[in-house]
């Protein structure tokens, strides 16, 4: 089954360092939202993105950085390192950011943050993320 798949993953590889172009990420396609998550829209208002700034502030900025490009003093010896927020917010849906924040990434320090956070404050998150550019 794994094997099967190798040559899928090498050609697929290949077409991402194809395209990647100077380090820049956005050609490499997202992971697709878990059923538990997907189509989840943010039912909080951009009002909320005033609170998301504080729970962003406390929990995330040390490694996101300030204007979440990935460049917070925690972040620098993390490998990887944390993701430019700014740039993937404008290519992720409502329903990504928040999985990703609630359930965290695996194999990497993004830790799942559903328990530390309120789905609420996590919504707030999203909010925030959203304003940044
Ligand atoms: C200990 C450092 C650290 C903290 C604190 C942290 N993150 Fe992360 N975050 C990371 C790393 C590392 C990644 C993985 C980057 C990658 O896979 O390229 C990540 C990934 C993410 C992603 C998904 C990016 C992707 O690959 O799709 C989101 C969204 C995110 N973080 C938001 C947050 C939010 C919101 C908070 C605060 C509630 C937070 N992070 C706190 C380090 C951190």
């Amino acid at each position: 089954m794994f094997i099967k798949k190798m040559p899928i993953l090498v050609l697929s590889m290949l077409v991402i360092a194809a395209c990647g172009g100077g380090g820049s990420e956005a050609n490499v396609p997202l992971d697709p939202v878990p059923a538990e998550f997907a189509g989840q829209t943010n039912p909080l208002g951009t009002d909320a993105a005033s609170a998301g700034a504080k729970v962003f502030q406390v929990n995330c900025e040390s490694c996101h950085g300030p204007q979440g490009y990935g460049d917070g003093p925690a972040g620098v010896a993390l490998d990887p390192a944390p993701k430019n927020l700014a740039e993937l917010q404008a290519r992720a849906g409502d329903d990504y950011l928040f999985w990703r924040i609630a359930s965290g990434k695996e194999g990497t320090s993004m830790v799942a943050w559903r328990g530390v956070l309120t789905d609420e404050q996590i919504w707030q998150a999203v909010a925030f993320i959203r304003t940044l550019k």
